[in-house]
């Protein structure tokens, strides 16, 4: 196992009827900066149970942060928290809102010149307002990590940032929130929460038993749960287990010790930036295939998985991995999310502009630091 340094100051508050406990939660003597989305908390009944929570503090609202939320945006946020003088920052929606709001914290403080160098350049940020959440949403872990992932419409990029100081203080994760999601938003989740857990698994074994079966145990969760949220989408239980799984998939805890790719996640943020593809949608298109062009590097891994996880028995390690892989695949899909860039209508030329990116950035991705730019487009090649 390798060294490593942990430490999560997020504090959860989790089950139905939590967010009354902002009334504890909240501090009472600063101006609170409201973040929300496009409008589900208003029509799902979370907003009116926030504010009653708030009472008599003094809140701001703001909404309109759009999924894969924009700088451009969130520049008018940071202008209205500098503006009112806001101490305390309240994200209350899916990941989109809390990244966005884990970007106005830190840019609000931030001195430089222009903040979005705080995702371009990784110009480093030496504070952050305090900022919580209310999760709405569960995939992306947001809710307990200190990561936030920002767009800019005007150059179609999408880069993502991370500080200690914008893990949030405190998180409410009440399940009943989640019922009104629609399928896609779900089924997206799903497929977040899973490849997150594999992007910290599916590499190579570094003696870190604990983690593989904490890694497994949240595949197998989120295996045995899809097909019961979309069979009883009503179950409080389902939505809580499915919650949790999200949370546990991205805080921090299987990551510890052990190597980590995210090449997938790179991909399949610019299959965002440039086609508008859900995040979850560009995560079920790259990752399959980016297994099997990882084939040989990941084959004991995969193997483990493909026993622990999918149950294969009598298979040799080759043919473990490849029925693994098809069998997440179909999992994905079995879910309701394509796996193939053709089911989006969207051809392999279109992705040119994705392999220039990554040629002129020099990037070289995945837990040997092995996929370059020539690398993204066999794997591009491999999900048409
Ligand atoms: O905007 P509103 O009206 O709230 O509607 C949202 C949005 O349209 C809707 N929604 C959320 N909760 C709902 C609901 N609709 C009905 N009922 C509810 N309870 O769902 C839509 C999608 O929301 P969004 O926040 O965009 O989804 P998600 O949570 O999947 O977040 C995706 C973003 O998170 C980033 C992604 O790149 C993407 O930008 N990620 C953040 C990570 C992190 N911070 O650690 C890691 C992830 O890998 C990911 O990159
Ligand atoms: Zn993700």
């Amino acid at each position: 196992m390798r060294n490593f340094t942990y430490h999560n100051p997020t504090k959860i508050v989790f089950g139905k009827g939590s967010i009354a406990k902002l009334a504890e939660l909240v501090p009472q003597d600063q101006t609170t900066l409201l973040t929300y989305g496009g409008g589900s908390i208003k029509r799902n009944g979370v907003y009116d149970q926030v504010m009653a929570a708030l009472g008599e503090r003094k809140v701001l609202s703001f909404g309109g942060i759009e999924p894969n939320p924009c700088y451009e945006t969130l520049m008018q946020a940071v202008a209205l928290a500098r503006a009112e003088g806001a101490g305390f920052l309240l994200a209350v929606g899916g990941g989109s809102v809390l990244d966005g709001t884990k970007f106005i914290a830190a840019a609000v403080k931030y001195e430089g010149a222009d903040p979005w160098d705080i995702l371009a350049t990784h110009a480093p940020i030496s504070g952050a307002l305090p900022l919580a959440s209310v999760l709405t949403l569960p995939a992306t872990g947001s809710e307990m990590n200190s990561g936030a992932v920002i767009s800019r419409a005007s150059t179609r990029e999408k880069f993502a940032f991370g500080s200690r100081y914008t893990f949030p203080v405190f998180s409410i994760l009440d399940p009943e929130t989640t019922f009104s999601l629609p399928d896609r938003q779900v089924a997206n989740g799903i497929v977040d929460a899973f490849i997150h857990v594999s992007e910290q698994y599916m590499t190579y074994d570094v003696n870190a038993p604990l983690q593989a079966r904490q890694a497994e145990a949240v595949f197998m969760t989120l295996i045995e749960q899809a097909p019961l949220v979309q069979a009883g989408p009503h179950s409080y239980e389902v939505r809580a287990n499915l919650m949790w799984c999200a949370t546990q998939a991205l805080n921090g805890v299987i990551s510890c010790g052990v190597p980590e790719d995210w090449a997938t996640h790179e991909i399949g943020h610019e299959l965002t930036a440039l086609f508008g593809l859900d995040h979850g949608q560009t995560l079920a298109i790259v990752h399959p295939a980016l297994w099997r062009h990882e084939l040989s590097r990941k084959l004991a891994r995969l193997a483990q998985f493909g026993r622990r996880v999918w149950g294969i028995q009598g298979l040799s390690d080759a043919q473990t991995a490849e029925q693994a892989i098809a069998q997440t695949e179909a999992f994905f899909q079995s879910v309701g999310v394509p796996t193939r860039l053709s089911q989006y209508g969207i051809a392999l030329a279109d992705c040119a502009p994705i392999v220039e990116r990554f040629r002129r950035r020099g990037t070289k991705l995945g837990e040997h630091g092995s996929i370059d730019a020539e690398a993204v487009g066999e794997i591009l090649a491999m999900c048409v």
